[in-house]
């Protein structure tokens, strides 16, 4: 999908389909009705007095101009209330303008121009207007290229343009380019989830991060398995030992200051297909296990938005990746396992593998030096229970460090919520004959397992975010078709650029 951008009047402008944005508020629809002339008018106004039109949130009408000239339909998005209007309803709406617009197009559009910009008194910045509305069209297109010899037909969008107040061109021009990339980089890290785990497996995902690291000339790293073993990470490679898909970790370096320092740590889970190993899986939805490196698609995703956008800060990306499976090399519930950081683990079950490779990537990451890190896995079906699907858990060691991420998560529209770590819970995953266990029962599931993660994060700055809930999603919706959802590509970007503009 190409953008532009148009300040023409909405009624002239030549499009197969405009969509604006309306309120609830009689006035400002009327204002916007007025724009299209008779008959067009007198025709929206009495579906307006017939309760037909309300300008309710998400509510879309769909009209055909019969004109020549100018847009050929009109699609009438509601916002809502005026003074309610907020980023996310931008995005929200630009997103179900996309999908209704392609339900009426199954054989896709040339040119759709969006104009979701209410009228005077603007809550937003013109910027972040046109950030919202490109990242909801953007996300609301995606569509993962599936495996059928006969694809599905898939109407494309071939060209986005913008309506923007001509006064407010370089900001608008500035959030066409951010929601882009935001769009952008959330897709990659859905393609990624959606690829089965038979196309990618460790190797493979590997590839895949240094091909965006190169893309971007980032300093990109790979260690295979006999650098591990010589670097000692000992839980990693228990994992990995059941799988004939040989483990890697890939090391990324952004640098966007003049001087390696201050340097933020973003390490993702990438178990690239989860059995649970000798503690096997049951049937029911293991095939969603293919999900299992959200955290790595996140950071993935993340390190291509950022590669666009070139914040002013320094990062280093750890990303172990491995296969979980049982077989006759596979690790045991029983096992006792040396992780890099000389911490012993006692093993529980196989199928709490998550924390065992974050454990030495976190090691990893301490040892490079990073400033303050944040961790990102698939890593408790708990948070499911605690939290559901739209929300994403974060944990910490450092209440000045998890503002931050919680403001970056505010800032991209994506919903994130603390879990405590009382001390109290540590009891639950104290080893037996080993320094910890890599289970800590049923109860508190998400807090125990992000707890364990902490014993390795030590005194650095970190945050956990438990993603296995938001990265995977069950039905289709207006901005994320079912499968990968790309959750958190925006908020690590968000918080790149604002550790960006306070330095
Ligand atoms: N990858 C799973 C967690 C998961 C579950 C992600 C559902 C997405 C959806 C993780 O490796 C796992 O198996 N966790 C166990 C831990 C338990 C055995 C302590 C779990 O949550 O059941
Ligand atoms: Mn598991
Ligand atoms: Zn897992």
């Amino acid at each position: 999908m190409k953008t532009g951008i148009t300040y023409k009047s909405i009624a002239q402008v030549d499009a197969d389909c405009i969509a604006v944005g309306i309120v609830e508020e009689k006035e400002q629809s009327f204002d916007i009705f007025a724009r299209f002339g008779d008959p067009l008018k007198k025709y929206l106004e009495s579906q307006w007095d017939n309760g037909k039109i309300k300008g309710k949130e998400l509510e879309t009408t769909y009209i055909h101009t019969l004109n020549e000239k100018g847009p050929r339909t009109i699609l009438l998005v509601g916002l809502g209330k005026r003074e309610n209007i907020t980023f996310e309803n931008v995005r929200a709406a630009a997103g179900r303008a996309v999908k209704e617009v392609l339900k009426h197009n199954k054989n896709g559009l040339e040119r759709f121009v969006l104009s979701l910009w209410p009228e005077a008194g603007e809550k937003l910045s013109a910027e972040r207007m046109a950030h919202a509305m490109t990242e909801g069209a953007f996300l609301a297109q995606y569509r993962f290229s599936d495996y059928k010899q006969n694809s599905e037909e898939n109407p494309q969008i071939k060209e986005l343009v913008l309506w923007a107040p001509r006064d407010h061109q370089n900001d608008a021009e500035k959030g066409i380019v951010q929601g882009a990339a935001y769009a952008r980089g959330t897709n990659l890290a859905r393609d990624l989830v959606n690829t089965p785990g038979n196309l990618l497996p460790p190797a493979v995902l590997a590839e895949r991060a240094v091909d965006v690291a190169r893309r971007h000339g980032m300093e990109v790293e790979v260690l295979d398995e006999k650098e591990m073993k010589k670097m000692n990470m000992g839980a990693l490679l228990a994992v990995a030992q059941g799988s004939e898909q040989p483990p890697r970790m890939v090391i990324v370096k952004y640098q966007g200051r003049e001087k390696w320092d201050n340097v933020l740590g973003l390490i993702g889970k990438g178990i690239t297909f989860d059995t649970g190993g000798i503690s096997l899986k049951p049937v029911q939805n293991m095939e969603e296990m293919v999900s299992d490196m959200g955290g790595a698609a996140a950071v993935i995703g993340a390190l291509e938005t950022i590669g666009l956008l070139k914040p002013e800060v320094n990062i280093l990306v750890v990303l172990p990746m491995a296969e979980n499976m049982p077989s006759g090399k596979a690790y045991r519930p029983g096992d006792v396992i040396t992780s890099m950081s000389g911490k012993t683990i006692e093993i529980v079950t196989t199928d709490a593998e998550g924390r065992l490779i974050l454990a030495d990537a976190i090691t990893y990451a301490r040892r490079q030096g990073v400033e303050a890190m944040v961790d990102l896995a698939t890593l408790t079906g708990a948070v499911l229970v605690a939290l559901g699907t739209h929300t994403t858990a974060a944990m910490t060691n450092n209440e000045e460090w998890v503002e931050q991420v919680l403001e970056a998560a505010a800032d991209a529209g994506e919903l994130m919520w603390r879990l405590p770590t009382f001390d109290v819970y540590k009891k639950q995953y104290k080893g037996r004959v080993a320094d910890l266990r890599n289970a800590g029962g049923r109860n508190a599931g998400s807090i125990t397992a992000g707890m364990f993660l902490g014993e390795f994060a030590e005194d650095t700055p970190w945050v956990h975010l438990d993603i296995a809930g938001t990265a995977w999603a069950e039905e289709n919706s207006d901005l994320s078709p079912r499968g990968g959802t790309g959750v958190m590509v925006r908020t690590l970007t968000r918080l790149a650029l604002n550790l960006s503009n306070n330095s």
